[in-house]
């Protein structure tokens, strides 16, 4: 039994419609939280759950992405030549950090479609996905680490997630809750995409975190197009849940849509604020606003 979680894929490759007119020159998941993309936010918590092959699924647009995992020796060179060995380290480490790989999507066919790119590059592996446009600020225990725990106690798939505002489920995947586990562990019986509210088994929402097996590529590979006419990840899921258990797993920390500008906001306002650099003057600058 391969209980190892050892890769990552981070879809990127959306169309950032939301975020427009900066995601035509930007990508979303490059927009800077502080001094770090949204998306290294993400690759870190990959890291520090230990998982070192990181597979980002782009689109031709998000050369940026490539560019900021690359090393730059001449910028660590001129750096280093003017004093600045440092920051020479910092840019060096973001290359070094983990193994990239690159995966296109050619066509925008949603989230499910843009999991299934990766699946040569996965082989049999399991894996863990998150959004890039998704990030989670956390006290102790990473939303990720708590997965894999879930998915050490199940070796089944596990689709991780946070209880929502009973008014904003309809923009999530919605639990159908078959037994609490315990400790935030429940077994699914059902899984919808964004149901209508009268209709929303129940408050569990899928925030953008998942870990799965290699057999979600079958599954994908049959799903049709589903909500917004895209191939959602969702669907399959609950096409392998006719086969075998699938559990929900509660993570904690504040969880951020940063594809959404309020969403983005906050996370830059509350990362600003833990930031002993800048929490200081960012209060003062608050408190003085004449609101
Ligand atoms: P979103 O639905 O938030 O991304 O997908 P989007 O399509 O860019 O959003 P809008 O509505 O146009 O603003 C969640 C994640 O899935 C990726 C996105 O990049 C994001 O990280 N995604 C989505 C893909 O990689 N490919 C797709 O076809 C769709």
């Amino acid at each position: 039994m391969n209980n190892e979680v050892k890769f990552a894929v981070i879809p990127c490759a959306g169309k950032g419609t939301r975020f427009l007119p900066i995601t035509k020159g930007v990508p979303k998941e490059m927009l800077n939280i502080v001094d770090k993309p949204t998306l290294d936010y993400i690759v870190d918590e990959v890291i520090s759950a230990g998982i070192t092959n990181i597979v980002f699924i782009v689109n031709d647009e998000k050369e940026d992405i490539k560019k900021y995992y690359e090393r730059n020796l001449a910028l660590e060179n001129d750096l280093i030549e003017h004093d600045k060995k440092e920051y020479a380290d910092l840019i060096k480490h973001i290359a070094t950090k983990a193994n990239y790989f690159y995966v296109t999507q050619k066509e925008q066919l949603g989230l499910g479609h843009a999991v299934l790119q990766a699946k040569e590059i996965i082989g049999n592996n399991n894996f863990v996905v998150c959004c890039g446009d998704d990030i989670t600020l956390f006290d102790k225990v990473s939303p990720i680490k708590t997965l894999i725990d879930a998915f050490n106690k199940t070796n089944a798939t596990i689709v991780g997630g946070q209880k929502v505002e009973h008014k904003y489920i309809n923009r999530y995947g919605c639990m159908d809750i078959e037994e609490d586990l315990g400790n935030g562990l429940f077994a699914l019986k059902g899984i919808v995409e964004k149901p209508d509210l009268d209709k929303a088994p129940s408050d569990y929402g899928s925030l953008g975190k998942w870990i799965l097996k290699s057999n979600i590529f079958d599954e994908l590979e049959h799903t049709k197009k589903g909500k917004g006419g895209e191939i959602q990840l969702t669907d399959a899921i609950a096409s392998l849940m006719k086969k075998e258990k699938v559990y929900y797993q509660v993570f904690e920390g504040c969880r951020y849509d940063c594809g959404d500008k309020f969403g983005f906001l906050k996370a830059v306002i509350d990362t600003s604020l833990a930031n002993n650099e800048i929490r200081e003057e960012l209060i003062n600058y608050i408190k003085n606003l004449k609101i």
